[in-house]
C-alpha cells in the first residue's frame, strides 16, 4: 500500500523496546518522525538510531516524538540498542518497532523487492498531531540520512501551518520565505506587515 502525502496514516498494534503500542493513541498530541531500517546490528542503522537519540532535545523541542522500525524481534532490538548507547555515545531513549514478520513493514510500504526482499529500505513519515503523512523521503539501503534535512522539514512543516508561508529551495530558519499564491496581496498586507517584494506576481517573498 501506498501511502500520500494528506492521507490518514495507516494505524497499528506493534510490540516495541518501549513495550506495545497503538501507533496512533501513541502519538497522541505530538508530530511523529517515524523511520525504517533494513535489519539489527547493521552500521549504517546504528549510526542513524544513535543520531536520533542524540537529537532527542531537537526533536522534543518541536514536538516530535522518534520512532524506529526495524523488520526484526523486539530481544534483538534490546541488544541493539546496547550497542548503539556505546558506539554512538549516547541513550536511546525513543521506541523502535518490532516487526518480524513485516507486516507494518508491508503496510507502510517499507519492502521494495527490487533492493531487497524481507529488509525495509530506509523511509522517513512526517506525521503531523491529526495523523495526516505531511512528509515522506526513501533512501537506499547503503546511504544514511541527513538528520539537518529532517529538522529542516520539520521546522519548515510547522512554520508553513503556522504563518501561512511556504520555504524556498535550500530554505533555512531565519531565511526569507514565500507568501504562497493563495494569499491575496490584500490579505498580505494585514499578515506581512513588514512588507514583501515582488519579483513576479506569482513570486512574492519576505521576512517574518
Ligand atoms: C546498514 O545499516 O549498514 C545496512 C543495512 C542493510 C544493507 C546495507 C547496509
Amino acid at each position: 500500500m501506498s501511502i500520500h502525502i494528506g492521507d490518514l496514516v495507516p494505524d497499528f498494534e506493534a510490540d516495541t523496546t518501549a513495550g506495545p503500542i497503538r501507533f496512533h493513541e501513541w502519538i497522541g498530541d505530538s508530530w511523529a518522525f517515524f523511520f525504517s531500517h533494513p535489519a539489527d546490528f547493521t552500521p549504517v542503522c546504528t549510526t542513524e538510531i544513535g543520531r536520533t537519540a542524540q537529537l532527542s532535545a531537537e526533536f522534543a523541542s518541536r514536538n516530535v516524538k522518534p520512532i524506529g522500525l526495524s523488520t526484526d524481534y523486539r530481544e534483538e532490538h534490546e541488544k541493539w540498542i546496547a550497542d548503539v548507547n556505546e558506539t554512538q555515545n549516547t541513550h536511546v531513549g525513543f521506541p523502535i518497532v518490532a516487526d518480524p514478520e513485516m507486516q507494518i513493514a508491508r503496510l507502510y510500504d517499507m519492502i521494495h523487492p527490487g533492493e531487497h526482499v524481507t529488509e525495509a529500505v530506509r523511509t522517513v513519515f512526517i506525521i503531523d498531531p491529526d495523523k495526516k503523512l505531511r512528509l515522506t523521503m526513501t533512501y537506499p539501503m547503503n546511504v544514511g540520512r541527513n538528520f539537518d534535512e529532517i529538522l529542516r522539514v520539520i521546522d519548515a512543516l510547522q512554520l508553513a501551518d503556522s504563518k501561512k508561508i511556504a520555504t524556498p529551495a535550500d530554505w533555512t530558519p531565519g531565511g526569507k520565505v514565500i507568501i504562497p499564491l493563495s494569499v491575496s496581496d490584500e490579505e498580505a498586507k494585514d499578515i506581512f506587515p513588514k512588507g514583501w517584494d515582488t519579483l513576479r506576481p506569482y513570486l512574492r517573498v519576505t521576512e517574518l
